[in-house]
């Protein structure tokens, strides 16, 4: 049996929603201090849904895929949803990860509950939106 899925070798070949959103949101950043590897996550978000979403990952081809994925996963979806997505349902949603390969899906997870965070924060008021 091949290592990684279809689905996993199609999003790192073909990575949906690759970029930056330029003023974003909400933005969200997670890394794993064994491998190095970074993500980032930027949410364009209107009326409580998430109508744009981008990512740049600075890692292996699982982290991209499982960025990717988690891109396609919360486009669309209300915030409240978008802050319970859980490694899992990336790695579901990828048709798995091998074993050594689940912390990548688990940047993605961090990622985006970093950026719902960052959102929520500055809608509060702890952070000013003339600051970015
Ligand atoms: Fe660390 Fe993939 S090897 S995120």
């Amino acid at each position: 049996m091949a290592l990684y899925s279809e689905k996993v070798m199609d999003h790192f070949r073909n990575p949906r929603n690759a970029g930056v959103i330029e003023n974003a949101d909400g933005i969200g950043e997670a890394g794993n201090a064994v491998c190095g590897d970074i993500m980032k996550i930027y949410l364009r978000i209107e009326d409580g849904i998430v109508t744009d979403v981008k990512f740049e990952t600075f890692g292996c081809g699982s982290a991209i895929a499982s960025s990717s994925m988690a891109t396609e996963l919360i486009k669309g979806k209300p915030l409240d949803q978008v802050q319970q997505l859980t490694n899992k349902a990336v790695t579901e949603a990828l048709d798995g990860l091998p074993a050594h390969k689940v912390h990548c899906s688990v940047l993605a997870q961090e990622a985006v509950q970093a950026a719902v965070k960052d959102y929520y924060d500055r809608v509060s008021g702890d952070v000013s939106f003339t600051q970015r």
